[in-house]
């Protein structure tokens, strides 16, 4: 049941508010300002031991994982990163007893993961899983985890799994850092911030209209660049990723950095930018990116806390900590792939070549 709606994807998009709130049900202490995660089933002794945090998925789940890798990184100070679940898996990982491993899939079953999580656990590592479907394949063969609580997630490209996965590593994060030297002041405001994210999100899709406009005059682009940095860029690589699955409009998105170490060669009028602007402590430099999209004649559309100059167009968001806005950054770039992807006649839900899940090697 599409609930009224012309698609499950606007659906899925409009449901975050709620999908949020129950992926933090129950899982936020406001006395002791922690997390509490039942199911990861590891004591504070274990929580403290790890040296190391390695994520792996696939798709949109990956680039999940590089916003989780950064949130534990900031909150907890443990070294964290994410890769391809397929790629790690081929390349005969080190696996290593003092490193936390998180699979994460929403369907539980995509065989990449799998594969990748049952070599982990041949090897003796210690997997938790971040995971939709109860039960599913992935969920049974971690040590323990987190369910997203997110509802089933029919339309093929993947939204509110997508922030449900963000905020779990948001929890996972405050909860590793908790039992390590994250201060109950610092606990406190990550904990008010989780807290302000559904309203923030009803919000963001207040700018519908807005963002339907804009994607009604991207749409037809040739190809796209998507830039962050740092915190922004896990935020431009699922944008890029969400118009090229829907829209078939190329997308390529880099770390705003790296621009001027090759990319910029392509900029030019017909190759638009979208770029993922928060207003933290690297805003200078992301303004000075701009200046330098703008003087090839590159067409900008930021999303960010404030409009700027630089830029042609602006999706100004609710601003949460810093260390959480990436989930908010992420729900524009949803919504303008689904109106670039309807502008163009695209099969919404079911785009070409793409499976839901792919069980397949
Ligand atoms: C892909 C889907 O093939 O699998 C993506 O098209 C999804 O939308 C990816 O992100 C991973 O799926 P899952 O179920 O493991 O999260």
């Amino acid at each position: 049941d599409n609930g009224g709606y012309e698609h499950y994807l606007l659906k899925e998009i409009s449901e975050q508010p709620d999908t949020v709130a129950r992926t933090l049900r129950g899982r936020i202490d406001d006395r002791f300002h922690i997390a509490h995660l039942g199911g990861l089933n590891m004591d504070a002794r274990e929580t403290r031991s790890f040296r190391r945090v390695k994520i792996i998925g696939c798709g949109s789940a990956y680039y999940s994982g590089q916003i989780g890798a950064q949130l534990i990184e900031e909150l907890a100070r443990i070294p964290a990163d994410a890769e391809p679940a397929s790629e790690f898996r081929y390349r005969n990982p080190v696996v290593e007893p003092d490193t936390l491993y998180v699979a994460i899939s929403q369907s539980g079953e995509t065989y990449d993961t799998l594969a990748a999580v049952q070599e982990l656990k041949r090897k003796g590592g210690r997997v938790l899983g971040i995971v939709n479907t109860v039960g599913s394949a992935i969920a049974r063969e971690c040590d323990g985890g987190l369910y997203l609580h997110a509802g089933p997630e029919v339309s093929v490209a993947s939204t509110k799994a997508f922030t449900s996965t963000a905020v779990s590593f948001a929890l996972l994060a405050l909860h590793l850092a908790r039992v390590r030297d994250l201060s109950p002041a610092d606990g406190r405001r990550i904990c008010e911030g989780l807290r302000r994210l559904p309203e923030q999100i009803e919000q963001i899709l207040k700018l519908d209209e807005q963002i339907k406009t804009l994607a009604e005059k991207y749409a037809h682009s040739p190809s796209m660049m998507f830039v962050g940095r740092v915190r922004g860029y896990p935020v431009a690589r699922e944008g890029a990723q969400k118009l090229k699955e829907i829209s078939y409009v190329h997308a390529e998105a880099y770390p705003a950095s790296e621009l001027k170490h090759g990319p910029l060669a392509l900029i030019n009028p017909d190759m638009p930018t979208v770029a993922i602007v928060p207003d933290d402590e690297l805003l200078d430099k992301n303004l000075t990116t701009l200046g330098e999209i703008r003087a090839r004649s590159g067409r900008i559309l930021m999303i960010g806390h404030r409009a700027a100059d630089a830029a042609d167009d602006c999706v100004v968001v609710p601003k949460n900590e810093t260390e959480l806005d990436p989930i908010l950054l992420t729900i524009p770039l949803q919504l303008f792939a689904y109106h670039a992807a309807v502008a163009l006649g695209r099969d919404v839900d079911r785009p070409r070549n793409l499976a839901k899940s792919v069980t397949v090697e």
